[in-house]
């Protein structure tokens, strides 16, 4: 290894192209990974605490749970607000297939949401944003079926960060500023923050949470 090896960034990635059916098959098939794509997560877990904050009493209301996986985040969603509609939609079927019968299913992509604009009281979307290729279609979508006054929350990963896993070629994280800037075009206030996965530990700098208000 080089001197300046140590200190070279990945370079950035080339604009997405993947279309969405090759996004819809390699998680299918990862599904089956339950370490990698679990079905649960710990409630403790800042990213959880984080999402529930923001989007504050749903009972009677309804969240949305954008790129939702099996559900880890869906199920204590449900578990904190009993009342609340839950839905989740994934362009995997096979991720839904884990989704439990007291939640919504919707077998769809984020960039373009079968839901009803403003028919949302909270939505999310963790880890997802990154795979949605059209990232900006993937945010109006996000944002337009909110309610104004509804809350929105996505956590991802860092540009800065970039280059310290491995990714899939469509893959995106992002500039903290650019996806408020984003999200602002939609939603009256908006806010970020690097976040780490536990209270006591200081985030370290691969994820951000953005929380914004339609
Ligand atoms: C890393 S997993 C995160 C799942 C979940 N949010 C969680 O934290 O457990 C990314 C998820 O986004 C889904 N996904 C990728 N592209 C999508 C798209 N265009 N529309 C909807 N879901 C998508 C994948 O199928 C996968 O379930």
């Amino acid at each position: 290894m080089g001197l300046l090896d140590r200190f070279r960034r990945r370079p950035p990635p080339e604009p997405a192209t993947a279309d969405l059916a090759t996004v819809r098959a390699y998680f299918n098939e990862a599904s089956a990974n339950e370490d990698h794509y679990p079905t649960s997560i710990d409630p403790r877990i800042l990213f959880v605490r984080r999402v529930l904050e923001h989007l504050g009493d749903l009972n009677r209301g309804v969240a949305a749970d954008i790129g939702s996986g099996k559900g880890r985040f869906a199920r204590l969603v449900k578990d904190q607000n009993p009342g609340a509609t839950v839905v989740s939609l994934d362009i995997a079927e096979t991720m839904l297939e884990r989704i439990p019968g007291d939640i919504a299913k919707v077998a769809a992509s984020m960039t373009q949401v079968p839901l009803r604009t403003g028919s949302v009281d909270g939505a999310y979307a963790v880890e997802s944003l990154e795979h949605a290729v059209d990232i900006e279609a993937a945010v109006a979508e996000l944002c337009r079926i909110v309610k104004p006054g509804g809350r929105i929350v996505v956590i991802d990963k860092n540009a800065q960060a970039w280059g310290r896993l491995e990714t899939p070629a469509w893959e995106r994280w992002f500039d903290q500023k650019d996806l408020e800037k984003l999200l602002k075009q939609h939603c009256r206030s908006v806010r970020s923050e690097p976040i780490s996965y536990w209270e006591d530990v200081a985030p370290d700098g691969l994820f951000l949470a953005w929380y914004a208000v339609k």
